[in-house]
């Protein structure tokens, strides 16, 4: 079977495409705009801004940008000062324009400065402006991206600035009120339907993806992150076999297949979040803010916030008890806490993983007594002690020199070993426990 395309190929977006390209082409005839790509984590947003950063070059217009992360560290307005400005003042270098743009009067001082520069330029030659992730943007950059694209809007400027979706900073959010002054269209990413999904398989496999690959990809439900997290995994613990022009798993996956791509889904997230998930990670697909408040030792308030987090980055959904998204997502999470921590925290519950995702290996079972206080290894009894005696699981951490994560992994063995649900049950049991 003939294969087309191949690795990286941009799938799914074609609408996405014809409009920045319509866009690109308005700019080379002279009118300007702005067009905000906004998305979950993992949308697809940076793939989109190259695209269009490659499309913009093939049609010959002059383009410019850089991403929120990397403007961070090259320096304020870093993205908007590549344009070539004869005449125009020039800048100074990237030390001093750090320094130079902290005090705010400066700043806008500065950002007139590349004003001039960037109107200069455009006379000369249409610029197309892409800035991937606002919400990185330094607060020089986010200044500039406030006023400028308003003030330049009858110069054949077109803007392309991607941002993710779920609350902003003020600082963003006002460089977004802007940008909509500025007549700014949004361009909303959604998740790539199943036939994208099975192109992106086939494009990295080189081979049609089986039935079995195409199951499994059904869980990062459309995110391409994960879909292309997943089978590069696959690829890279050699997961897949080739029969004819299909390639189809070799055995049952692996959890630790997306990992990498799990890491980064995670990471747009704060660690209290992180932390949180991690937890759940261990008890089922379903998440219920109570027990994990228990078990993560963190007040209702933080564990509720973490929550709305991750339903803001689509990695969990807003059911009533909320869920995991993504099984595939949750697998990692738990096999990665298995593998880190002493006691495996997925040894903690049964097995509620999909049927598609198996773990590898067992622990052998041992001939300790499976519940009660004798049940418990010397650490959780001193940690289930503490805890029955009130102290969070901070405080605990803190008096037995563990980290937060070791207390956590032990509360939780120690709460299924002996059947309680609550710390205050807990401290039931422990008063009622001669043993303990
Ligand atoms: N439409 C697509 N077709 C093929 N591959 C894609 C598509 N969209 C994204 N990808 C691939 O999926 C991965 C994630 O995409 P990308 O980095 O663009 O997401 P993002 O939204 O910018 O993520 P983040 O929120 O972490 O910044 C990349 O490997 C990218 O090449
Ligand atoms: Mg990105």
């Amino acid at each position: 079977m003939a294969v087309e395309g191949k690795a990286g190929t941009l799938r799914g977006r074609e609408a996405e495409i014809t409009e920045v390209a319509g866009r690109i082409s308005r700019a080379s005839a002279g009118r300007g705009g702005v067009l905000l790509v906004e998305g979950p984590p993992g949308v697809g947003r940076s793939r989109l801004a190259e695209e269009a950063r490659s499309l913009g070059r093939h049609l010959g217009i002059h383009v410019l940008g850089g991403t929120g992360e990397r403007e961070r560290q090259r320096g304020p307005f870093s993205a908007l000062t590549g344009a070539p400005a004869s005449g125009g003042p020039s800048l100074p270098d990237a030390d001093d324009l750090r320094a130079l743009s902290e005090p705010e009067e400066l700043r806008f001082w500065l950002v007139r400065t590349v004003e001039d520069r960037l109107r200069r330029a455009a006379l000369r030659r249409p610029l197309l402006v892409v800035i991937d992730d606002l919400h990185r943007c330094d607060p020089g950059t986010l200044l500039a991206l406030r006023i400028l694209p308003a003030r330049l809007r009858s110069h054949p400027i077109l803007w392309l600035i991607t941002v993710r979706t779920g609350p902003l900073g003020s600082g963003v959010r006002a460089a977004l009120r802007g940008l909509a002054d500025a007549g700014a269209r949004t361009m909303r990413l959604d998740r790539l339907p199943e036939d994208a999904v099975a192109e992106i398989a086939r494009d990295l496999l080189g081979a049609e993806p089986g039935r079995d690959v195409l199951d499994l990809l059904r869980q990062a439900d459309g995110l391409p992150l994960l879909v292309t997290g997943t089978v590069r995994g696959l690829l890279r613990e050699n997961a897949v076999t080739r029969k004819g022009p299909v390639a189809g798993l070799t055995g049952p996956p692996t959890p630790v297949c997306p990992y990498g791509s799990v890491e980064r889904l995670l990471s747009h997230l704060s660690p209290t979040a992180q932390d949180v998930l991690r937890h759940a990670s261990a008890r089922g697909r379903e998440l219920e803010a109570r027990r994990l408040a228990d078990l993560s030792g963190r007040t209702l308030a933080e564990v509720v916030g973490a929550l709305q987090e991750a339903v803001d980055a689509g990695l969990v959904l807003p059911t009533e008890p909320l869920t995991f998204r993504h099984d595939i997502v949750r697998e990692a999470l738990r096999e990665a806490a298995s593998n880190t921590l002493p006691h495996t925290v997925s040894e903690a519950v049964p097995d509620l993983g999909s049927a598609a995702v198996r773990r590898r290996s067992r622990r052998p079972p041992t001939a300790s007594p499976a519940e009660g206080w004798s049940a418990l290894t010397p650490a959780e009894r001193r940690v289930a002690v503490l805890v029955a005696e009130g102290a969070t699981n901070r405080q605990v951490a803190e008096r037995l020199f563990l980290s937060p994560a070791t207390v956590g992994t032990h509360v939780m063995h120690a709460f299924r070993k002996l059947g309680v649900n609550s710390r205050v049950e807990l401290a039931r049991s422990y008063l009622e426990n001669d043993a303990a």
